[in-house]
């Protein structure tokens, strides 16, 4: 069978697996859902495609996705039609791929790589797994903060990790900044996953950047003491105990509340519909953000072909539609926030480059240890 055929066939099998599993959610799947999707047998079959294909007429770019969304999938078709270059997509979980694109090495048919979070793809650089572009398209539509300092990686949509809280039981007027929720009067009543997550490592990181190591630590320590049970389960499932009763309040990022808003399932419906989104630290040093940004990695074949597919997908006509797909918010800054979102209101971010969660990652993860979160 022609290769780049195989590789095709490939991918439908490891979408129509992933969208099996998987659907509705990027790297958050809950344990008892996941089932590897990408991991099937012809996983291991695949010899170098995307050296031939490139051979053939505008060619093709070789994607590795954490996300999974039909609007994403109509952006790739539409960048098709205006290069020519065809889009093959592997979809997985972040950290699968990750593993993925490691093992495959120089090997790897992967050109481009999208995951969520800036500590996520400074792992990816500092495994040596990416390399740097440079191009003033993408230097012109992704504002200096959300790139890296060596162009290895670029941010694509923009999310804030916010307190959300049960209308009838919290009124916002009783909420102002992260470190608020450290206070007596919160025992028992903070909702929040495992510091295993990278999240809350990145969180933690900006912490260490604006407040210092001390502060930081400080911090971790009082969410801790005053939990409302021991870390369990992704950010929604945090939202959902708030509407359950286990406590009060929770900290998530903003678009698992906009999945529960648009969910097929009343139920979920529901508990998006009664809880509400608190931006903090709006009068001191602004609410955290981080991105699902994107790389080419480091053994790319199609690194032309990478470049203009990562610059398409900063640019206007596309990045409402990607940023849409998850409920997010678009880094590039001309470009309108969906509908949902400007409901939420406008706040102040963390004022950081985001480089610096890949730099303190190490140190937040040491802090977590220290103050027995787990
Ligand atoms: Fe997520």
């Amino acid at each position: 069978m022609n290769k780049a055929l195989k590789f095709l066939l490939f991918s439908m099998l490891a979408l129509a697996v992933v969208l099996m599993t998987a659907c509705g959610s990027d790297e958050e799947t809950p344990p008892a859902e996941q089932e590897e999707p990408q991991e099937t047998p012809a996983a291991e079959d695949t010899e170098e495609p995307a050296e031939e294909a490139t051979e053939e007429a505008g060619g093709v770019v070789n994607l590795y996705t954490s996300r999974h969304y039909d609007t994403d999938r109509e952006l790739y078709e539409l960048f098709t039609e205006q290069t020519g270059i065809e889009v093959n997509v592997i979809e997985g979980k972040g950290d699968e791929l990750m593993e993925r694109l490691d093992r495959e090495g120089a090997a790897t048919e992967a050109d481009v790589f999208i995951t969520a979070d800036a500590g996520n793809l400074a792992r990816l650089k500092e495994k040596e797994l990416t390399q740097a572009v440079n191009s003033d398209v993408l230097a012109a539509n992704i504002p200096d903060k959300f790139r890296d300092d060596d162009n290895e990686w670029f941010g694509l949509t923009k999310r804030a990790r916010v307190i959300v809280y049960d209308k009838d039981r919290v009124d916002p007027s009783e909420l102002s900044t992260y470190e608020a929720l450290t206070e007596a009067e919160w025992e028992g009543r903070v909702l929040i996953r495992s510091s295993e997550n990278i999240y809350n490592q990145s969180i933690l990181a900006s912490f260490i950047e604006l407040n210092g190591e001390e502060a930081a630590k400080e911090w971790a320590a009082g969410i801790v003491k005053n939990m409302a049970r021991e870390p369990q389960g992704g950010d929604t499932d945090q939202v959902i105990a708030v509407v359950a009763g286990e406590g009060d309040v929770a900290i998530s990022n903003t678009y698992y509340i906009g999945r529960l808003l648009n969910s097929e399932d009343p139920e979920e419906v529901k508990v998006g519909e009664q809880v509400g989104i608190f931006f903090p630290n709006q009068d001191t040093n602004g609410t955290h953000v981080n991105i699902s940004g994107v790389t080419v990695t480091k053994h790319a074949k199609n690194v032309e072909n990478a470049i203009k597919f990562i610059e398409f997908l900063s640019s206007e006509e596309a990045q409402f539609v990607f940023a849409d797909g998850n409920n997010e918010y678009p880094v590039n800054p001309e470009v309108e926030v969906p509908e949902l979102l400007q409901s939420w209101g406008e706040f102040k971010e963390q004022d950081i480059d985001l480089t610096i969660l890949g730099d303190n990652n190490a140190r937040a993860i040491q802090l977590f240890n220290e103050v027995g979160w787990k």
